[in-house]
């Protein structure tokens, strides 16, 4: 069984000048967090950190961890960017029946616990799984047109969930899928193998595992990780 995670993105919506993986979270690069979770799962033989070539900030993060590997091997979107990890995995000695778990490095809260639960609830399943939230909020569509953004309906929420990842499958079904769906956007590998007829796990995952992508998401990942950091006694 492996990780996956795919770091080449530049951050552009978050614009701080370099790419948000190796901004400082909570006193290390934004990368260490997701890394050292997934290293807390002892199931996962390599944990591949997938950067975009000559970008050498990755080896600093990984250090001499003999589990996490790079592969400079990033694409121009994140589905070419997985896809691209998938191959080097296989070049690598992995076999196409090997589970991987995908996690996006920008995912900096997620827990070993919550990759483990992953991991339990799809290690015996034909098609494999993602960690997701069912929706909480009451969701409104907007009305389409110009001047300020106005209601146009409420959507029920019932059945909605939100997907996060880590994104279990097997390396070669998920190479297939994302081969399968080159021509369109895809945002996660669930997706993916949905447009192969097939139907990925719910399980469910945690309200912290939320993504940085904006400013204000950077400043509640830092105080999550402090929090959590000073509840095991470390601060
Ligand atoms: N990612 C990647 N290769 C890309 C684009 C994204 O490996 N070409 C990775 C990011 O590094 C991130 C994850 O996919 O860990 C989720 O992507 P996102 O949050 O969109 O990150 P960025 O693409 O870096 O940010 P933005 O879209 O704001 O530019
Ligand atoms: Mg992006």
């Amino acid at each position: 069984m492996y990780a996956l995670i795919p770091a080449a993105g530049s951050g552009s919506r978050l614009g701080a000048g370099v790419p948000k993986q190796y901004l400082p979270v909570a006193g290390e690069p934004m990368l260490a967090h997701p890394l050292r979770a997934l290293l807390g799962c002892e199931d996962l033989r390599r944990i591949v950190v997938v950067t975009q070539a000559g970008d050498e900030s990755a080896r600093e993060v990984l250090g001499s961890e003999a589990r996490a590997v790079l592969a400079p091997c990033g694409g121009p979107s994140r589905a070419a960017s997985v896809r691209a990890g998938l191959g080097w995995l296989l070049e690598h000695g992995a076999s196409p029946g090997d589970w991987v778990l995908v996690h996006d490095a920008a995912r900096c809260c997620i827990t070993t616990q919550a990759v483990r639960r992953l991991i339990d609830a799809c290690v015996h399943d034909e098609v494999g799984g993602l960690l997701a939230l069912p929706l909480a909020d009451t969701l409104k569509r907007q009305r389409e047109g110009t001047g300020p953004a106005r209601v146009q309906a409420t959507v029920p929420r019932s059945g909605l969930w939100q997907a996060q990842t880590p994104q279990m499958f097997r390396i070669g079904m998920l190479a297939a899928a994302l081969d399968a769906s080159a021509d369109r956007e895809i945002t996660d590998e669930a997706s993916a193998i949905e447009g192969q007829g097939l139907r990925p796990l719910l399980v469910p995952g945690e309200a912290s595992n939320f993504k940085v992508t904006l400013t204000g998401d950077l400043e509640l990942a830092d105080a999550v990780l402090r929090a959590r950091r000073a509840a095991c006694g470390g601060d």
